[in-house]
């Protein structure tokens, strides 16, 4: 699998990223090992996680997803070929939140405590924290980075302003500036005014502002919980519309073309428009699906065709 370096850094991580939201919790401990394994064998190296997954699964608390892969990467020896991703800034017990300096100190701590190591690849603010003053936030961020504990920092669900306001600070105090930026992202375009509660979605001005600065733009919740391909998910309402028509049927022709899933196009799609992919996946098979993404190329032609689709007014330029 090809890999890719995360903004400015020296972190290197594989060009597809599993999520692990529901591991070690909703997927159980065995299965979870089993799709880690199948993961790594196919290349896969990037595994994003965050302190509090998955305290909203009953009979959970947070932590069980930053167990589960330290016991995972301690079992099979391989801490040094994998990067992780974790998070702070959403409660959980135990927690109250917030990107304070005692906060990421902290919860930065507990995480490596449960990752089983002594250093996280890349610590995001999984959220904004506008009660902490903003250079008390990058302070503790670059001083874990000082500290060895972390080797980059990302932001997550955070305004496109405010993360250009901590790049300029950064930039002033001589600290380290966000080098990944992971929002919700996914073929099908959001409605107008589209409400996605505590995260946001990749803008075009986002995309341009990663690519001027070099940060690296990671999607999640790519595969919308598997409503291109499975009639008992559909198509969530922020998506729903005439436009999301056309680009659903655009995917699904490519994919007839290429002999893909609309899964695989999607997440080849991305790749070729520079947005790290970041999906999950609770089966085998369905892990499978997502890392053959790998195996499919998109001509020129079918990327204009993907890229048009819904409104063809759009400037390719924009879409690029
Ligand atoms: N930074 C953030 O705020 C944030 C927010 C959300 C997510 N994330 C990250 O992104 C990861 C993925 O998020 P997500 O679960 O919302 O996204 P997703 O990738 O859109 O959905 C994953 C779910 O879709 C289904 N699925 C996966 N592959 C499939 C396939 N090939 N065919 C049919 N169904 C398939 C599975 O549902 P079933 O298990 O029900 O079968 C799977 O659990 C999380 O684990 C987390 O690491 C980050």
């Amino acid at each position: 699998m090809k890999t890719w370096k995360l903004g400015h850094s020296d972190v290197e991580v594989s060009a597809l990223s599993y999520g692990t939201d529901l591991i070690g919790s909703r997927i159980d401990r065995e299965t979870s090992f089993t799709l880690f394994d199948l993961f790594y064998d196919r290349g896969g190296t990037f595994l994003d996680t965050a302190n509090f997954y998955s305290s909203w699964v009953e009979g959970c608390s947070g932590g069980e997803s930053e167990t589960t892969i330290g016991e995972w990467m301690k079992e099979r020896g391989v801490r040094d070929k994998i990067q992780i991703s974790s998070k702070l800034g959403f409660d959980y017990p135990g927690s109250d939140g917030g990107l304070s300096a005692d906060e990421i100190e902290r919860e930065c701590d507990k995480s490596l405590a449960r990752l089983q190591t002594d250093y996280i690849d890349v610590y995001y603010a999984h959220r904004d924290d506008f009660d902490t003053p903003m250079d008390e936030t990058m302070e503790a961020f670059h001083r874990l980075i000082q500290k060895g504990k972390v080797r980059t920092i990302g932001a997550s669900n955070v305004w496109l302003w405010r993360i250009a306001e901590a790049g300029k600070l950064a930039e002033e105090r001589g600290w380290t500036p966000y080098q990944a930026v992971e929002q919700r992202f996914t073929y099908l375009r959001p409605r107008h005014g589209a409400d996605f509660g505590p995260q946001i979605f990749v803008t075009e001005d986002m995309k341009r502002y990663c690519r001027h600065h070099g940060i690296t733009l990671i999607g999640y919740s790519v595969l919308l919980q598997g409503a291109y391909t499975r009639d008992d998910r559909p198509v969530p309402a922020q998506f729903a519309g005439p436009e999301s028509d056309d680009r659903l049927a655009a995917l699904r022709s490519v994919a007839a073309e290429v002999d893909a899933t609309p899964n695989q196009v999607l997440i080849a799609w991305m790749l070729r428009n520079d947005i790290l992919p970041l999906f999950g996946g609770s089966r085998v098979e369905q892990l499978e699906e997502n890392l053959g993404a790998v195996d499919v190329q998109l001509s020129d032609d079918q990327m204009d065709m993907l890229n048009t689709a819904g409104n063809p007014d759009v400037k390719k330029a924009w879409l690029r």
